[in-house]
């Protein structure tokens, strides 16, 4: 891994935890169990690539790691929530998350869903409050509003009920594309806007190629994700390797098969290169990251 790329990851992985880590309330806090089962979920593990963007764009853009923890610590909440109903029983089914039992198997499925709601919750919370954001208050709600619109049913919500609609299904590549786009690319999108939103006076053209830079790795991301069910395995990936076929998942190497589907990736990793061609050298760990996400092997 490129030096640059690998210095973001660090920070970003170091820093997010550690915010993480004072925003969730201890597990001693009432009521303790699921106080702990939050801490479980949110606090072990998890590549951290969102909160990793929300820094590599704050960073390019100038701006000191400081005012990016909060931006970076809500979409990590969002996400770790979104995990932890993706695994239920009356979602994805699945035991294994991060190389550890999944939060309902570990708690149970009422605790699950109440993690769940409460990370997202605190996710809000944390925009509102954290007096570290350097930002307005017009630029704080532009977070909010950006934040539950990508959450929400009109983003990685929505995305995972065509997700659910889908099973059993074969979908076209529209159809798979726009599943994907909205229960994992928007709060990868998302994760950039904030990054963007917590700088000052940003040239529109420069929002506009990050904007897209974050839908091309947002579907790619999932492409990827597809791809490393299929090739990757349990133990590296920490969950459970062939979990899209055994539930017959719409997936991009299903429709389209492997060589395809790592083809595509790579078309939009290049497509996410060519659209930060106005950013200069601070932007080389985001070049990086697109390289990085469509050759990951977990
Ligand atoms: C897994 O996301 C779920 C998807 C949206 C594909 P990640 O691959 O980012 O999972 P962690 O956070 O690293 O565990
Ligand atoms: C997950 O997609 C998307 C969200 C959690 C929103 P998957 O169901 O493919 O994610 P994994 O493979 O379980 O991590
Ligand atoms: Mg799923
Ligand atoms: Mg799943
Ligand atoms: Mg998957």
């Amino acid at each position: 891994m490129d030096d640059a790329l690998a210095g973001l990851m660090q920070l970003g992985r170091e820093r997010v935890e550690q915010v993480l880590e004072r925003w969730l309330p201890d597990a001693g806090t009432s009521p303790p169990r699921l106080h702990e089962a939050m801490r479980y979920a949110a606090l072990a593990g998890g590549k951290r690539v969102r909160p990793i963007l929300v820094y590599g764009t704050g960073l390019a853009l100038g701006l000191p790691a400081t005012g990016l923890d909060g931006p970076a610590c809500a979409v990590e909440l969002i996400h770790a929530y979104s995990l932890v109903h993706d695994d239920l029983p009356a979602m994805d089914d699945d035991d294994l998350r991060r190389g550890r039992p999944t939060c309902h198997r570990a708690y149970d499925e009422a605790t699950a869903l109440l993690v769940g709601d409460s990370l997202q919750t605190l996710a809000f919370y944390v925009l509102a409050h954290d007096d570290t954001i350097p930002c307005d208050a017009t630029a704080r709600l532009r977070m909010v509003e950006t934040l539950a619109l990508a959450s929400g049913s009109r983003g990685m919500a929505g995305g995972q009920a065509i997700d659910l609609a889908g099973v059993g299904q074969r979908l076209d590549l529209a159809q798979l594309e726009n599943m994907h786009i909205h229960k994992t690319g928007a709060l990868i999108r998302a994760s950039v806007r904030l990054g963007v939103l917590c700088a000052d006076g940003i040239d529109d053209a420069v929002a506009d190629g990050l904007d897209h830079y974050a839908k091309c790795i947002g579907l790619a991301f999932q492409i990827r994700d597809d791809i490393l069910d299929i090739e990757g395995e349990t133990a590296t990936l920490g969950k459970p390797r062939g979990s899209d076929a055994a539930q017959e998942k719409p997936t991009y190497p299903a429709l389209l098969g492997l060589a395809e589907s790592k083809r595509l990736a790579a078309e939009l990793c290049a497509d996410a290169l060519a659209s930060l061609d106005r950013l200069d050298e601070r932007a080389a760990p985001l070049r990086q990251l697109a390289t990085y996400i469509v050759a990951r092997s977990y």
